[in-house]
């Protein structure tokens, strides 16, 4: 799949753990869970841990995480400073939190508010802007899939979501490919599939900006990661981390999960 796989894969990248927390935890649950993750996490360091609550639990997050290990992202941002768009919230008001991450362009953005690649662009340019550390989410759904559209879906997804990026903003960018059948089902893809997947959207990153952006960005895969399958899927060469839904809602099972990911 790979046309010149020599030294693709040998950057080491440090891996990534991010928790989609979507539409859940009140502020109470937020504060508690962040606690309980910053005290089973306290001694790893060498991954990136995040976790994205709900935009009125993103306050009481950052404070309860300060000066821990633990990160804290948005599920959005908008691409305006601020204005007229009512239900959005601006780069600059999330740094303020302050918040460091922001889940961008995530499949169930795209499906129920009818987020494109176009306004996923804006979205992202606003982050990089604010120096916030985007996770900007591609894959297919199921039909795709089965009609082997997959690369063409996610080429598209990558050139349209990435476009006129520099390159020094694309070394900050976090790619999460979350094939969308897999989302929330508990069916995850093979790391066999999940692999070839990541190998060519690095391939898409190269042919877009160069080989040394390629080999350093790191690419998540989502979508029913647990604690029992994070270890296989990370031991793929192109897999360097993992954004989870359900099993990063409980801190035991979202700490078990960091924990297996370094095994
Ligand atoms: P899941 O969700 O882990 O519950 O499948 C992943 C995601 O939507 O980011």
């Amino acid at each position: 799949m790979i046309d010149n796989p020599e030294g693709m894969n040998t950057m080491k990248r440090r891996p990534i753990l991010a928790g989609n927390w979507k539409m859940n935890h009140n502020v109470n649950v937020t504060r508690d869970t962040v606690t309980e993750l910053r005290a089973s996490l306290s001694d790893i360091d060498d991954v990136d841990i995040v976790v994205c609550p709900v935009f009125t639990s993103l306050a009481v997050a950052a404070a309860a995480a300060e000066g821990s290990v633990i990160h804290v992202g948005a599920q959005n941002v908008h691409w305006a400073a601020s204005g007229a768009f009512t239900g959005e919230v601006s780069a600059g008001m999330l740094t303020e939190i302050p918040v460091r991450y922001v889940v961008i362009g995530h499949s169930e953005r795209r499906q129920y508010f009818g987020e494109t690649d176009e306004n996923v662009n804006k979205r992202l340019r606003a982050a990089l802007d604010h120096d916030l550390i985007p996770i900007v989410c591609v894959g297919e759904v199921l039909e795709q899939r089965q009609a082997g559209e997959t690369e063409s879906v996610v080429s598209a997804q990558i050139a349209g979501c990435l476009d006129e990026l520099s390159k020094d903003d694309m070394l900050k960018t976090v790619i999460a490919y979350e094939p969308v059948w897999a989302i929330g089902t508990g069916v995850t893809a093979t790391p066999a599939q999940a692999q070839d997947v990541h190998a060519f959207i690095r391939k898409r990153v190269a042919q877009q900006f160069d080989k040394a952006v390629a080999d350093v960005v790191r690419i998540q895969y989502g979508g029913s990661v647990k604690p029992g399958n994070v270890a296989e899927l990370m031991a793929e060469p192109d897999i360097d981390g993992a954004l989870v839904g359900g099993a990063s809602l409980k801190a035991a099972d979202f700490s078990a999960l960091v924990k297996a990911a370094r095994s």
